[in-house]
């Protein structure tokens, strides 16, 4: 049956009779026997040549093909709407059919058979639990799927049990949320096997699947011989795939128990419906494709094996394989040649040996006592075949374990799996010119002090050469910017000091100065007496505008008492803000005002009193901050953005807070976080969404690029410094800690380097480490990129950003270049053209973290 096509047909005439009768007869006859399902095989409904079915939103189509260059008909699946025929799948690989007489149709025992003209089974699904009223349905993924009885909702969805289904049983194409796994308890396998050639779908001798013991890897196959490995999966990448970048960006997903010795991978992609797929080809190479909209074409994203060093084992035992190297295979450093000769002559596969025996050999075989064995590091490697693991905490320990155990020669340590170690040969060993793993060989003591180590020197001595000038070169850069910026700190101060409230939009007085006679006024002589007489001993920190001690009441009650000072007439107006928005505010997220006290010149805030102090002192502190485990952080993550979201939203005004950085975060005694300082929040009106100033108040590195540059700020602004704070929290890292040696020079550009490279894990404080929590801390990070993007529009809300981090919204979005204030930002006094400047700085700076 083709209703689809008999319906098109005769729509366009449908003014005729005779064809409207036909119509009905066309698209009605169907219906009444078969509930009107056009995407479904029943025992009343088969297809024949040349019919085809089609999933519900025709993306992918069923039917009888011939491969180019061949009369056989197949029954296969592939994409609808390509004008070039792309199959994903193929039923019939072994037994084609001659002629164009094949129907698919389910046969009496309830099972999907293929049948050619002498109505012989040619193919069969197979499955064992018979059903007499099966169905089979194409989905919209590429899944054909038998199931127990007949769904008619003609929807994307399998309501009966899945009998079986075509994505379990592939045949060379690995299609997005398509498991590819293997089980060696029940021997249950996918494996992609490629076509003989491009016009011949039989099993050729290529084939690929996923290995799950010890740490799971993918294989491809020449025959029963391993011919490319990508490497342990460290739940992220596979760390012989040097290209690859994350499991955000790639797609990809592991699961696997290998205790049980099952793993499959799936792919899928968040952000865009794209159309890609895996292909095992004829030659042996696993190719990414990936569609093209705009061309209306594939093009390949990603292939493997590439060079002669991807080939499985290439270069011998102990051998170590470099594409870029001639010869490309050479021995392990303290190795050599099994057989010169043949190494000579090109033939690698003897591999390398030994040249001195390991101390802990020798000493086992003749009792000789010498200087321990020592580990080389070589850098950038594909780890070799065959990994154990072995429980480390870390890499000391890793060595430890490695050393304690003869057998073990070489390990390896990766934060997301963890301490590798290998046993007897090294095999398939690559080094790579970027990505890789550091590996460390053992070798015996004394080959470390070997003759090459002059040949090391001197390349250490001319590379840090080269590094020292280039290093100098640009710290004489960043001095000079350096200079620019510090004018431009001064001007900035100057400009605080001359503005006043009022040109910002700000409240009625009225609202004001109602609020204000609200608040308790204090006495001085008794914040005297409880500071005691501000004794410095009792000074908890230096704000923005005044220094702020500890004090006890005479009843007993703690409190921060905040001086303003009085020598620089710049707190005034801070100090009427702070008090006029603060004491409307009530939040268990914002610190508490109980009072203030004005006398004469002196001007006081009188806060509640937090135990924990700020959150910096923790955060940044290096043993303090071990207090801080995952938990404790993303609470105090979760209840910063509660209470910016107040300020935003759910209080009575929307507040702009302006200055959110981690001093302005105050910790109670149980570590519940409380944003402070409102000396220079910003008041909107309902309908206002943005202001201008030209008073840029703010701390570097926590302000938007539009606030620092131009002085627009909006409640994306205060996004921002959230996510500056966000990625401060999961790093552990000030925003402005890293030196100038560091390329990227702040957390933001280092961040963004790493999530380019596929690396964000690295930016984790190590005080965090612990696979359990990866994926959350891995939403976290997704959250604070997506808050610091360069454009105030891009950046979600504090609602949406709630929303992300409590995973009520699955999938988030790919962030944008991040909005980019480098420490070198020089003065923006001058001209327009000079912010145009800073812009084309941090476009470089871009540029850089993604080269390298
Ligand atoms: C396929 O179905 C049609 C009618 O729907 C029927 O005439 C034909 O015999 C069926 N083919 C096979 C092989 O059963
Ligand atoms: C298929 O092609 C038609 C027109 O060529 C287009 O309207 C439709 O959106 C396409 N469908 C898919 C799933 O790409
Ligand atoms: C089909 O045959 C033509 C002519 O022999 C050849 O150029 C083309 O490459 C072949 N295509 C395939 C897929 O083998
Ligand atoms: C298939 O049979 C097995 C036992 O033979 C049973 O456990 C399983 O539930 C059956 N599956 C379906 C879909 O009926
Ligand atoms: C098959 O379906 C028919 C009607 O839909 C029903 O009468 C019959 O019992 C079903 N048979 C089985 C084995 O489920
Ligand atoms: C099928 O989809 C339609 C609309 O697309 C929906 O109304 C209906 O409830 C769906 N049926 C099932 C069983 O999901
Ligand atoms: C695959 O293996 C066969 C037989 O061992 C060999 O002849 C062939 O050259 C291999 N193919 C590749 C691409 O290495
Ligand atoms: C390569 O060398 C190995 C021993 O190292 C030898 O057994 C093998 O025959 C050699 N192969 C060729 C093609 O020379
Ligand atoms: C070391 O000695 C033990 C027993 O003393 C023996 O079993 C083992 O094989 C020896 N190992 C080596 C590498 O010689
Ligand atoms: C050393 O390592 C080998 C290989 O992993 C293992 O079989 C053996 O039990 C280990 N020996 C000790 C003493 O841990």
């Amino acid at each position: 049956m083709d209703g689809t096509m008999g319906f098109a047909k005769f729509n366009s005439c449908c003014g005729c009779f005779v064809s409207s009768f036909l119509l009905v007869l066309w698209f009605c006859l169907p219906s009444i026997l078969c509930l009107s399902n056009s995407n479904i095989i029943t025992s009343t409904q088969n297809i024949t040549d040349p019919e085809t079915m089609v999933s519900p939103n025709s993306i992918f189509k069923l039917g009888f093909f011939s491969p180019e260059n061949s009369t056989n008909r197949y029954v296969g699946i592939w994409y609808n709407n390509m004008s070039e025929l792309t199959v994903v799948w193929v039923a019939n690989r072994e037994k084609p059919l001659t002629d164009s007489s094949g129907t698919v149709m389910i046969a009496n025992n309830g099972n999907l058979v293929v049948l050619d003209g002498q109505k012989t089974v040619i193919w069969s699904t197979s499955a064992s639990n018979i059903s007499q009223n099966s169905s089979a349905q194409l989905l919209d993924s590429g899944n054909l799927v038998l199931q127990q009885g007949i769904s008619n909702d003609g929807n994307n969805t399998v309501s009966g049990g899945i009998l079986w289904q075509s994505f379990l049983h592939p045949s060379d194409t690995f299609l997005p949320n398509m498991k590819l796994g293997t089980n060696v308890k029940t021997g249950e396998k996918q494996l992609l096997t490629a076509w003989k050639d491009q016009s011949n779908p039989s099993i050729g001798t290529f084939s690929a699947a996923v290995v799950p013991l010890n740490i799971p890897q993918v294989f491809i196959w020449n025959g029963s011989s391993p011919y490319w490995r990508s490497g342990p999966w460290n739940n992220r990448i596979f760390l012989g795939v040097p290209d690859m970048q994350s499991v955000y960006l790639d797609g990809f997903n592991l699961d696997s128990d290998s205790k049980v010795g099952r793993a499959y991978l799936s792919f899928s992609f968040v952000s865009d419906p794209l159309f890609a797929r895996f292909v095992m080809d004829p030659e042996g190479k696993l190719v990414e494709y990936r569609w093209d909209e705009e061309n209306n074409n594939w093009f390949i994203k990603w292939s493997a094996p590439n060079t002669e060093c991807d080939i499985y084992g290439n270069c011998g035992p102990f051998g170590s394989c470099n594409a870029l190297d001639s010869p490309i295979c050479s021995c392990s450093e303290g190795f050599t040649p099994k057989s010169t000769e043949e190494w000579g002559k090109g033939n690698w596969s003897g591999g390398c040996v030994r040249r001195t025996q390991l101390q802990c050999e020798r000493s086992n075989s003749t009792g000789e006592v010498g200087k321990a064995d020592g580990f080389l590091k070589v850098n950038m490697m594909k780890v070799p075949d065959f990994a154990d693991w072995s429980a480390a905490a870390d890499i000391k320990q890793c060595e430890e374990q490695c050393l304690s155990n003869c057998s073990c020669t070489a390990y390896a340590f990766d934060i997301n799996i963890g301490c590798m170690y290998w046993s007897g040969s090294l095999i398939d060993m690559q080094k790579f010119s970027s990505g890789g793993v550091d590996l460390y060989i053992r070798l015996a003591y004394s080959e470390f002090g070997r003759k090459d180590s002059k040949v090391i020197i001197i390349t250490t001595v001319v590379i840090g050469t080269a590094i020292i000038g280039v290093i100098t070169y640009f710290s004489w850069m960043w001095t000079a910017k350096l200079r620019g910026r510090k004018k431009m700190k001064k001007n900035m101060d100057l400009g605080e000091v001359s503005t006043d409230l009022s040109d910002v939009g700000m409240l009625e007085d009225g609202i004001m100065t109602s609020k204000r006679r609200e608040l308790p006024a204090f006495e001085l002589e008794d914040l005297a007496k409880a500071t005691n007489y501000f004794d410095t001993a009792n000074k908890l920190g230096e704000g923005g505008f005044g220094i702020v001690y500890k004090g006890t009441l005479l009843d007993g009650q703690e409190i921060a008492v905040k001086k303003l000072s009085k020598s620089s007439g710049q707190g005034v107006e801070e100090f009427k803000n702070e008090v006029m928005v603060i004491s409307q505010l009530q939040h268990r997220n914002l610190v508490r005002l109980l009072g203030c006290c004005i006398h004469g010149e002196e001007k006081m805030l009188i806060y509640e009193y937090m135990a924990n102090k700020s959150l910096d002192a923790i955060l940044f502190d290096p043993t303090k901050r071990t207090l801080l485990d995952w938990k404790k952080r993303f609470h105090i993550i979760e209840g910063i953005g509660r209470g910016l979201l107040y300020l935003h939203r759910d209080s009575r005004l929307k507040i702009i807070h302006r200055d959110l950085k981690a001093s302005n975060v105050l910790l109670d005694e149980e570590l519940n976080p409380k944003i402070s300082d409102f000396g220079m929040a910003r008041i909107f009106g309902g309908s206002q969404d943005e202001a201008n100033t030209k008073r840029v108040v703010g701390t570097y590195g926590y302000m938007s690029p539009e606030y620092a540059m131009e002085g627009r700020f909006s409640e994306k602004s205060d996004v921002f410094s959230f996510g500056i704070l966000l990625l401060e929290i999961v790093s552990g890292r000030k925003n402005n800690s890293f030196f100038q040696e560091e390329a990227p020079s702040n957390l933001l550009g280092h961040v963004w380097k790493l999530w380019s490279e596929g690396t964000i894990l690295e930016m984790i404080d190590p005080a965090l480490l612990e696979p359990s929590i990866q994926v959350e801390v891995m939403t976290c990070i997704h959250v604070g990129l997506l808050c610091v993007q360069e454009f105030a529009k891009d950046r979600p809300t504090m609602s949406s950003v709630m929303s992300m981090l409590s995973c009520e919204i699955a999938t988030l979005p790919t962030p944008k270049q991040p909005g980019f204030i480098q420490r070198q930002i020089t003065s923006d006094t001058e001209s327009s053209s000079r912010n145009h400047n800073i812009f084309s700085v941090n476009d470089v700076s871009i540029t850089i973290c993604q080269a390298r």
